[in-house]
């Protein structure tokens, strides 16, 4: 099964997305960790990506394309996929129908998690990662069983990302608004789209993400 999640900055798309790779079997991909990646790299993409990255602006559509087609077609993705954070322009979206439908393949279900605004800012400034296993931890909603000790992996790093400043996150829900908003209509069109209350707790937001594919079969 193909899966992708759409919903705004701090929706809960990486949390949930990490979930459902255990449950399912499936692979997250992340094309913002994707890019993190190489910015801590210092490679050629990475070099492109940061300045953007730290404006809150989304990178162009064929660096990101290039770099979602050739993660796609690796041995590990065959059986199944988890789209976070692409498609995030309708460029994108139709780009991707057409890889998929080339090979055979497409998307099965596409995710939205709906959330107000006024709640993301506050996810996104009280957000901390594993810097081990990557697992998303919340300063309020979310915080470590035992303090400063990670559930998953027991590593005592945490780190924060550098474009969760609030004045960056404002930047990011602009160009939500502007640029991936506009999607949403593209797949419901389509009859793929499938609206989650991303506002309820996470465990609640898991639910409704089962019963959702339970009724897609
Ligand atoms: P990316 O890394 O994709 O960031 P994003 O879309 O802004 O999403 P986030 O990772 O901020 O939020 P999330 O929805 O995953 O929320 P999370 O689960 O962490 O992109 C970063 C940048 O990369 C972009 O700005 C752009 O420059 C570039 N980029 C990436 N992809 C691109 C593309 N396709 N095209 C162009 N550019 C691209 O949750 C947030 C917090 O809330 C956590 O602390 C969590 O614990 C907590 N939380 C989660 N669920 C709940 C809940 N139900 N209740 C309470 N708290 C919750
Ligand atoms: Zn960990």
């Amino acid at each position: 099964m193909n899966i992708i999640f759409l919903g705004p900055p701090g929706a809960g798309k990486g949390t949930q997305s990490k979930l459902l790779e255990e449950r399912y079997g499936l692979i997250q991909i992340s094309t913002g960790d994707m890019l993190r990646a190489e910015v801590a790299k210092g490679s050629e993409t990475g070099k492109q990506a940061k300045a953007l990255m730290d404006a809150g602006k989304l990178v162009p559509d064929e660096l990101i394309i290039a770099m979602l087609k050739s993660r796609i077609a690796q041995a590990d993705c065959q059986n199944g996929f988890i789209l976070d954070g692409f498609p995030r322009t309708l460029a994108q979206a139709e780009e991707l129908d057409s890889m998929l439908s080339s090979d055979g393949k497409k998307i099965d279900i596409v995710l939205f998690l709906d959330v107000d605004e006024e709640i993301l800012a506050d996810r996104i400034s009280g957000r901390f990662t594993c810097g081990n296993c990557g697992k998303t931890y919340n300063d309020v909603s979310n915080p470590p069983k035992v303090d400063g000790v990670c559930d998953s992996c027991g590593s005592h790093e945490f780190k924060r990302r550098a474009d969760d400043k609030r004045e960056t996150v404002v930047e990011r829900l602009k160009e939500y608004r502007k640029l991936t908003a506009p999607i949403l209509p593209f797949y419901e069109k389509a009859g793929r789209l499938h609206k989650i209350n991303g506002m309820l707790p996470a465990p609640e937001v898991t639910s409704e993400i089962e019963d959702a594919l339970a009724s897609e079969g």
